[in-house]
């Protein structure tokens, strides 16, 4: 394991951060999250497009640029010697003392690298259960702010409930999962949220759409209730550290299609697999 913070490599222990730290006082900051395959961050790019458009957003200036945010990256990776692993980058808007409005003080970037955080046994082949959760998120889910109360809440409610995530319900409609993107099978065709401003569009989510248009798979934006999800062939979710987890069933309403992982979601992940 090994940290970054604004210039300097240091080890996870010594990466501390000062009392106001904007990202700490008001989780003014934005974060990305990207997996490390044999030394490469997988979707390098799509996830740096994520990272600036998100600061850009929230009106936070980056110092690095992107080639020198990327060999930052890369120095991180070769420096941990991990092949594969985790990287956790966040960047706030600095240190300063605690007054909401903006500061005139520098952005902090601030980086780890750690060993893949596994997935339990079994769960890739057997499938989860998800629990369906209000969402309770502001109009703005498309940033990658580091706000995550109501998605922790979310999450937590879901494990104390036995299953693996929540799946967020606005108005009628799933969402997305509180640290994921769902999606339903029905008749051949994969159906997701649209990329709006009421889910984050997952990097993994778009491997999923090329995967899809590759094989020849429908792949349709248009959001979708807990009736069709329950009555779907198949579901699953996505993200970065979860690739792709099949959907078996929703907590206390019964199983989804055969309540074990589909063709579908088995097509895409062997492919995203070969990808990374
Ligand atoms: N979470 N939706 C939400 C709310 C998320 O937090 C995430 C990822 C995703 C999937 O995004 P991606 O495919 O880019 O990983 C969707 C990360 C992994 C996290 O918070 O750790």
């Amino acid at each position: 394991s090994l940290g970054y913070i604004n210039g300097r490599f240091v080890s996870l222990e010594e990466l501390v951060l000062p009392i106001e730290e904007r990202g700490h006082q008001f989780g003014d900051g934005v974060y990305e999250f990207f997996r490390v395959y044999e030394g490469h961050p997988f979707m390098l790019e799509e996830h740096l497009d994520r990272l600036y458009r998100s600061a850009d957003l929230i009106r936070i200036d980056i110092a690095p640029d992107r080639d020198e945010l990327r060999a930052i990256m890369d120095e991180l990776v070769t420096r941990s010697g991990l092949a594969s692993g985790d990287i956790y980058l966040q960047v706030t808007r600095g240190v300063a003392p605690r007054n909401h409005a903006f500061p005139s003080v520098p952005s902090s970037l601030t980086m780890t690298i750690k060993p893949w955080r596994e997935l339990a046994p079994g769960v890739r082949e057997q499938g989860v259960q998800v629990l369906l959760h209000p969402d309770e998120r502001w109009l703005n889910c498309h940033i990658k702010s580091l706000n995550l109360l109501p998605n922790i809440l979310a999450k937590q409610a879901a494990v104390e409930a036995g299953c693996f995530e929540a799946v967020l319900v606005r108005d009628g409609f799933v969402t997305e999962g509180s640290s994921s993107n769902a999606y339903l099978v029905r008749d051949g065709a994969i159906r997701t949220h649209p990329a709006t401003n009421h889910i984050l569009g997952g990097i993994a989510r778009i491997a999923v759409r090329r995967i899809a248009e590759e094989q020849g798979i429908p792949f349709i934006e248009e959001a979708f209730g807990p009736e069709e999800l329950l009555a779907a062939d198949e579901a699953f979710l996505t993200s970065s550290g979860i690739e792709l987890v099949p959907i078996a069933g929703v907590h206390g309403r019964g199983p989804i299609g055969s309540g074990s992982p589909g063709p579908v979601a088995r097509a895409i992940h062997a492919r995203y697999a070969e990808l990374t």
